[in-house]
């Protein structure tokens, strides 16, 4: 007999943690175990492989495209409509948790499992994914998978990116095995939904159990090289040096001003999150930094203020202290808004489990954000405890906040799969 499916808290957490043992490392400086999956390493290899089987094993048809799009496709009663897709990404930044990305792909999983427990097929197909290189900390482009997925950034681009190593996407997918063959642009899903954590404290500090995600700010990331004179430190007079690290500081300094001065919106926010001096050294002057820019802006207009004001900046820093500075784009996104009605089937669904919501704007970039340029998209997002901390090993859902999100995304993926 057919029963409501439902999801299972304790299977859904025992495979997060499962995942979460593939990459562990121990973070000397917490005592925590933290994971580390960067994107087309072994790890992350070993990561795909145990999810691969884990798809297998549900009996869903797995295929894998050209840039190592993962697809796993449940029939449906009427198996030639558009599926219903639901995803996420399992690689990690090195220094990452457990949940960031997985709970959207092994989520997308229980949700199959308790459809079979409940001897439930849908009418449309369903597809649970995960995309290459959501976080973009190797390559330096985020989104990789999906965004050539969704016809945004070329497959032979994506393959000529390369690692501080030199190592190219194209050759670390073969050599993780997970270089496939099906073609990368993707067929429009009939919709797209994706449970994901927060990564900050709004939901957690306003006991919120459920995220209704309205859309995700616009997102740009510049590489900046500058080229000083190396010198010694001790001997060279300060009105003699053109120190690569000084305008490195200055440039930094420029985007904490620019994000709290209110001239972008109240809600820029900027910054450099690498800095890599070259040679490196506590007596040298560098001669070379690079150093990475992240602008995140929920206005389209503001943001291209910011980029414009940022990069004449560079300019000034550049004839101010005799370096030169090269940049480049390394990644740029506008905003997106989500599926409105999905929103509202979002909150209603919710809100008949008990669950209480707020709607919210995504700081972080995910998937969903390039496939709702294909099709009908939307988020759910669950509270993270210590303020939602995120790419750090403390990163932590319980497994009630983990279950109350898919049980949110079984409850839609059901309405709008099984809709006439
Ligand atoms: C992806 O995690 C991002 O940087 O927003
Ligand atoms: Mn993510
Ligand atoms: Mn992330």
């Amino acid at each position: 007999m057919n029963r409501t499916p439902v999801v299972s808290a304790l299977r859904l957490y025992e495979s997060i943690e499962a995942l979460g043992r593939i990459g562990r490392y121990l973070d000397e400086a917490s005592g925590l175990y933290g994971v580390n999956r960067l994107a087309l390493t072994a790890q992350d290899g070993e990561g795909r492989r145990h999810v691969v089987a884990k798809m297998k094993s549900l009996g869903l048809a797995v295929t894998v495209d050209r840039i190592g799009n993962v697809y796993a496709r449940r029939k449906g009663r009427e198996d030639t409509l558009a599926p219903v897709m639901m995803g996420s990404h399992i690689d990690s930044v090195p220094t990452a948790g457990k949940f960031d990305g997985c709970l959207g792909v092994l989520g997308a999983l229980e949700v199959m499992q308790a459809l079979d427990d409940a001897q439930h097929v849908t009418r449309r197909p369903l597809v649970a994914a995960f995309f290459t290189d959501e976080e973009g900390s190797r390559f330096g482009s985020d989104m990789l998978g999906s965004s050539v997925a969704t016809a945004r950034i070329p497959l032979q681009t994506a393959y000529a990116l390369r690692d501080r190593a030199g190592l190219s996407v194209q050759a670390e997918l073969e050599a993780i095995g997970f270089l496939g063959e099906t073609a990368e642009q993707l067929a429009p899903p009939f919709a797209y939904l994706e449970c994901h954590i927060e990564q900050g404290p709004m939901l957690r500090r306003e006991h919120i159990d459920i995220g209704v995600v309205t859309g995700v700010q616009s997102i740009s990331w510049h590489e900046v090289t500058i080229l000083g004179r190396s010198a010694h430190a001790g001997t060279t007079p300060m009105e003699l040096r053109a120190d690569a690290s000084v305008a490195a500081s200055r440039i930094n300094l420029r985007l904490r001003q620019m994000a709290l001065s209110g001239h972008y919106g109240e809600q820029l926010r900027a910054t450099m999150g690498a800095m890599v001096p070259v040679p490196g050294l506590v007596n040298i002057v560098p001669g070379q930094m690079t150093v990475t820019v992240d602008l995140r802006n929920p206005s389209d207009v503001q943001m291209r203020r910011a980029e414009a004001d940022i990069i004449a900046f560079y300019e000034t820093v550049a004839a101010e202290e005799g370096v030169q500075i090269r940049w480049r784009q390394t990644a740029r996104t506008s905003c997106v808004p989500f599926d409105a009605a999905f929103q509202d089937q979002i909150e209603a669904a919710a809100q008949r489990r008990g669950l209480s919501t707020r709607r919210i704007v995504s700081g972080a970039g995910h998937d969903a954000q390039e496939l709702a340029h294909l099709t009908r998209a939307a988020m759910i997002f669950v509270p993270g405890e210590y303020d939602g901390i995120s790419h750090n090993p403390r990163e932590l859902s319980t497994p009630e906040q983990c279950a109350n999100g898919v049980q949110v995304l079984l409850d839609v993926l059901l309405e709008i799969a099984d809709a006439e």
